[in-house]
């Protein structure tokens, strides 16, 4: 029987450390630590993910900041912004949700970031960090994606050892996903769209995190009998609807796909995560932890065991 891997279940538990060590802090130091979220423009899907870091922030007891600013927004007035955040004792954390329009340098607005507040992972500092193998602010959906792969593994074992291939190069998920995984002892292989021989690949992997941001790529007979399987992705598709062409006015369906064709893959997989519902919840809690623990490292305060 494939085992569905709860990313809500597994978050919700992780935000409960986030709330009792938040806790800790205010009563040892009275200081509850503070998320500082940089909007550009009107994306829905940008704004959705806002809306939840804000309301998760709160809920674990933090403080939410967020700075909503417009669409044609000047690069240097985005820039200015994050600096006042660096120079913000109040604020611990600062994430600027991607993706920003494409006329702004992503690379340059990040690397204004002090890696201190670098809750993202995304800096230049940070990622080298990771690459090197020393401590640091981890980027949070791969941070996920190996505490949802743990949490399949049968008691007792371990990743260590374990081939996995991760589709994708990004450097929000892909790269700093092999880094992790490498921590873990497993044996790293990263595979992409080009990649000849992608299927093979797959198959030969005990964990495949799958982050290439197309809809149902993966295919079924990909997967190894009993490997588990992380799905990165969130497309929205449309849904096939046998009546779309008597009314053309209708409004088209959609809904949310990984990058896995899950109802083929759970008939291999030992364990595999839904989309929505498996990834998507951790990268937010991983984020409320980071920001728990740039406070920390800030300010010498002692991190509250849980974390
Ligand atoms: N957009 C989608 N995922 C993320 C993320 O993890 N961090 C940021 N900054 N933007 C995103």
């Amino acid at each position: 029987m494939t085992n569905l891997i709860d990313g809500k279940i597994i978050a919700a538990s992780l935000r409960a450390d986030v709330t009792e060590a938040v806790n800790t802090l205010k009563s040892a130091y009275n200081y509850a630590p503070t998320l500082a979220v940089v909007l550009v423009g009107d994306d829905p899907a940008s704004q959705v993910y806002v809306r939840s870091k804000h309301k998760f922030t709160k809920e674990a007891g933090m403080g939410s900041l967020e700075h909503q600013l417009p669409e044609d927004v000047s690069e240097q007035t985005l820039i200015d912004l994050i600096k006042n955040l660096n120079g913000d004792d109040s604020v611990d954390g600062i994430l600027v949700q991607l993706p920003l329009p494409g006329r702004i340098d992503t690379d340059r607005v990040i690397g204004v970031i002090d890696p201190a507040k670098d809750v993202d992972g995304l800096t230049e500092i940070s990622a080298g960090r990771l690459s090197l193998g020393r401590g640091g602010l981890r980027p949070c959906t791969p941070e996920g994606c190996v505490i949802l792969a743990k949490s399949a593994l049968a008691d007792g074992d371990s990743l260590s050892g374990k081939h996995c291939v991760i589709v994708g190069r990004s450097i929000l998920v892909g790269k700093p996903a092999a880094f992790l995984f490498l921590e873990q002892n497993c044996t790293v292989t990263i595979a992409h769209s080009r990649t000849k021989n992608l299927a093979d690949i797959c198959r030969s992997a005990d964990i495949l995190v799958a982050a290439v941001g197309r809809p149902l790529m993966i295919k079924g007979d990909w997967i190894k009998k009993g490997a588990i399987v992380i799905d990165v992705g969130i497309n929205r598709v449309a849904i096939d609807q046998h009546n779309k062409h008597d009314n053309p006015k209708a409004k088209r369906k959609t809904k949310l796909v990984g990058d896995v064709d899950f109802a083929a893959a759970v008939k291999h997989a030992a364990a595999i995560t839904p989309v929505p519902g498996g990834v998507g919840p951790m990268t937010i809690a991983c984020l409320l932890r980071n920001t728990v623990l740039a406070a920390c490292a800030r300010r010498n305060m002692t991190m509250p065991d849980k974390l």
